[in-house]
């Protein structure tokens, strides 16, 4: 599995597993234990979390099963995000929906992030959402006490435009600190980050890109979602001509684009994980890439 370097300390893999769903999963600390080792097995090394996903249960359900590896926290990077309140009895203060991206937030977020994953740092912090309120110095303040305490070794931003992007990024700029990923909803269906120009940004800026929600979160494959439908008019050809799977045709189409994008995947389906792998040994030729493009745009391009 390709490597992709973020900073001087951190690279993450190509594939990304992500914990959003772990709740549903509904898996004993030994069933997710044998994916965790599963994944890694194949490479996978880069495990995505938010302090809210299921409910602030995910990142506790995942440190259980770490528990029982204890050697493979070393070779695991780890990403947690904060910054989103939701309303619960489990964390005190949350007491409504908002986002909350105070220096004493951040910090004290981090703190029950490496509580729950049992782990003494976080190979990725990113911001989870962008506040209409964020001020960058406070952001700034959290992250000199997180670096200089080797609980953070890099940060990021998740579902940044360009402007909330340069307003957070240039204070961090001044402070040895920047901005590494920005993790943005991209697949065949939602192409919005290819076509705003927050991509392009990124990739000017050597900024690397997490893919979330890469199949769509699973609409993809709703026979009753119109816009899938004409998606897999296309794709269903392809799996015949290189004999590989949707999921496969959906990874090489995002790993055509030069950014070099990281798909964040969400299945608890190991051999969905190897199909998805082998979308990397696939070269979409120009033309079967922008077919699925012009598919899900609904018309043709200019
Ligand atoms: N930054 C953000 O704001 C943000 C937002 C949302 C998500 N995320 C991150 O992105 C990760 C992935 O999101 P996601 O779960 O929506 O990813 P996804 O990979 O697009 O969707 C996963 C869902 O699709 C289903 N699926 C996959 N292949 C399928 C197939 N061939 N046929 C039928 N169903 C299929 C999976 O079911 P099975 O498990 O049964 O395969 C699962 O329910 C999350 O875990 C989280 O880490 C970030």
């Amino acid at each position: 599995m390709e490597k992709v370097k973020i900073n001087q300390h951190v690279s993450f893999s190509k594939l990304i597993q992500g914990f959003w769903r772990a709740k549903d999963w509904n898996w004993t600390a030994q069933e997710l234990n044998r994916y965790i080792n599963e994944l890694h097995d194949r490479g996978i090394t880069t495990m995505d979390h938010a302090d809210i996903y299921g409910n602030y249960s995910c990142e506790g359900i995942f440190g259980e099963a770490l528990k029982l590896s204890p050697q493979l926290r070393e070779q695991l990077e780890i990403v947690s995000k904060c910054g989103i309140v939701l309303p619960t009895d489990r964390i005190p203060n949350a007491d409504g929906h908002r986002y909350d991206h105070s220096s004493q937030h951040i910090k004290r977020s981090v703190e029950r992030s490496l509580q729950e994953l049992n782990v003494e740092y976080l190979d990725s912090l990113l911001i989870h959402r962008p506040s209409p309120l964020m001020d960058p110095e406070e952001i700034t303040d959290a992250l000199k006490v997180l670096v200089t305490e080797g609980k953070v070794k890099s940060f990021g931003v998740s579902n940044f435009n360009k402007s909330q992007y340069d307003l957070i990024n240039r204070s961090l700029v001044c402070d040895k600190l920047h901005i590494t990923v920005n993790q943005l909803e991209v697949s065949p269906y939602t192409l919005d980050a290819l076509d705003d120009g927050i991509i392009n940004h990124m990739f000017k800026d050597d900024v690397k890109i997490m893919a979330w929600s890469p199949m769509a979160g699973g609409k993809l494959f709703d026979p009753k979602d119109e816009r899938s439908q004409r998606i897999m008019t296309v794709i269903t050809p392809l799996t015949e001509k290189y004999n590989v799977s949707t999921n496969s045709i959906i990874v090489a189409w995002l790993n055509k684009h030069p950014a070099s994008i990281m798909p964040v995947l969400g299945t608890h389906n190991i051999n969905r994980i190897d199909e998805a792998i082998d979308g990397f040994g696939l070269t979409l030729t120009d033309q079967e890439w922008f077919d699925i493009y012009t598919a899900s745009l609904g018309h043709d391009i200019a």
